[in-house]
């Protein structure tokens, strides 16, 4: 018997790419798993009528932890077009299976690092002023993104029923809103609770505590969105007394991504609900090297599934073009979470290495190799 049990999720486009070069690194490193193919995608919604198939839930329960690829996602109209004739006429509606998942196993926390390491060609440099001797500004941040809740729950409307606009018009500000015509009207809802702020938080605080980190900034937009923005900043403030060694500050979204292009060095730890938390690991991912360095774990107390931040990037799909290194980070990460941290630190030295030598390199980092020859080339140095 194998000592883990990993259910294996290449999902679409480039994630079947990447999750082969994530396989090839794995076997190489001699990682004692067996590994347990899972379906989960576009083809199965097209297919089924559920991207998420009950088959694929079920599979997971019995595995240590997941390791996902990418899904695509289209809007709800797109969805139902590609759907199967006979399943067109049955009102489905598409979800994000990656979305549900962390929803069913409660993965509250998603946690993307990023990290610029030394030779990457795509390293962020600054802005002149800031950095007149040119050179990398060293980026060295982890975002922990709340994950379950927020604006992507799902708790939206179109055309908004009677009964919520009702309710809606306790506040006197929404009357004006039914002169629109109710036909007329999207809802989309951002839901918070006390419990997901000081999860989060509390993540955040733990892993600078852990790391010996200096600084935790909130992102939100707490003088806009005063009830949601307002209860996180509170919660924030509060759970900031305990850690009397960390910086705690706040910075509202549209600034930080100002500040981030300015000064993205002196950021260490974020913390942020679902939207901004997306928002800005994408903004981060940017300062080094783009989403072919962005890797992510999605955290529960018992059970947890690890995907690059990427999605499926369909034009390149099944080309081998792009880059394995956030897949192959987010190994990293899984070996982290496992406690194998010996392997952990190999795996990253030989990312770092192949970085470094820059002698094989994907698109995005100005060269021709593939995705399998990075790939061959870091489970070299990682075996
Ligand atoms: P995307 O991340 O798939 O790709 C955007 C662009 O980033 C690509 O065209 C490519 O230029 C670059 N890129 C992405 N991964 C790369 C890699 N490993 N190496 C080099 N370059 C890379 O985002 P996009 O185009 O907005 O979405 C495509 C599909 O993916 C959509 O259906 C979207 O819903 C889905 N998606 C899924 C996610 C997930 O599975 N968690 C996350 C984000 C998008
Ligand atoms: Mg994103």
């Amino acid at each position: 018997m194998s000592k883990y049990s990993i259910a294996w999720m290449p999902g679409d486009g480039i994630g079947q790419d990447v999750m082969e070069a994530a396989r090839l690194v794995l076997d190489a490193m001699r990682f004692d798993a067996e590994y347990v193919p899972c379906d989960i995608g576009w083809e199965f919604w097209c297919r089924e009528g559920n991207a998420l198939p009950d088959r694929t839930v079920k599979a997971l329960q019995s595995t240590t932890c997941g390791l996902f690829g990418a899904i695509t996602s289209k809007p709800q109209d797109d969805a139902v077009k590609e759907l199967a004739p006979e399943l067109k006429s049955k009102g489905l509606s598409y979800f994000s299976p990656i979305v549900k998942l962390r929803q069913m196993f409660n993965l509250h926390t998603n946690m993307r690092p990023c990290k610029s390491y030394p030779g990457n060609p795509l390293n962020y440099r600054g802005t002149a002023l800031g950095n007149p001797g040119g050179g990398d500004v060293p980026v060295d941040q982890v975002i922990f993104r709340e994950n379950t809740e927020g604006s992507y729950v799902g708790v939206e409307f179109r055309p908004i029923p009677e009964a919520i606009y009702t309710a809606l018009c306790a506040n006197p500000k929404m009357k004006a809103w039914k002169e629109k015509g109710l036909e007329n009207l999207a809802l989309s809802t951002r839901i918070m609770s006390k419990q997901g702020c000081e999860s989060i938080c509390r993540q955040a605080f733990e892993f600078a505590k852990r790391n010996g980190r200096k600084r935790v900034t909130l992102v939100e937009k707490p003088n806009v969105l005063r009830e949601t923005g307002g209860l996180m900043t509170r919660v924030f403030r509060d759970m900031a007394e305990s850690y009397p060694g960390i910086w705690a500050d706040e910075a509202n979204i549209d600034a930080i991504c100002m500040w981030m292009f300015k000064n993205p060095q002196d950021y260490s730890v974020l913390v942020a609900e679902n939207m901004f938390g997306d928002i800005v690991s994408d903004l981060c991912a940017g300062l080094v090297g783009g989403l072919g360095f962005a890797p992510s774990a999605n955290l529960g107390d018992k059970y947890a599934v690890f995907e690059p931040t990427h999605g499926s990037a369909p034009k390149y799909a099944g080309q081998y073009k792009v880059n394995p290194i956030a897949m192959l980070l987010t190994v990293k990460m899984m070996f982290d979470w496992l406690g194998e941290n010996e392997r952990a630190t190999r795996l990253e030295a030989a990312i770092a290495r192949v970085i470094r030598e820059g002698k094989v390199r994907t698109y995005d980092m100005g060269g021709k190799d593939t995705t399998l020859d990075v790939a061959k080339a870091i489970a070299a140095y990682a075996a």
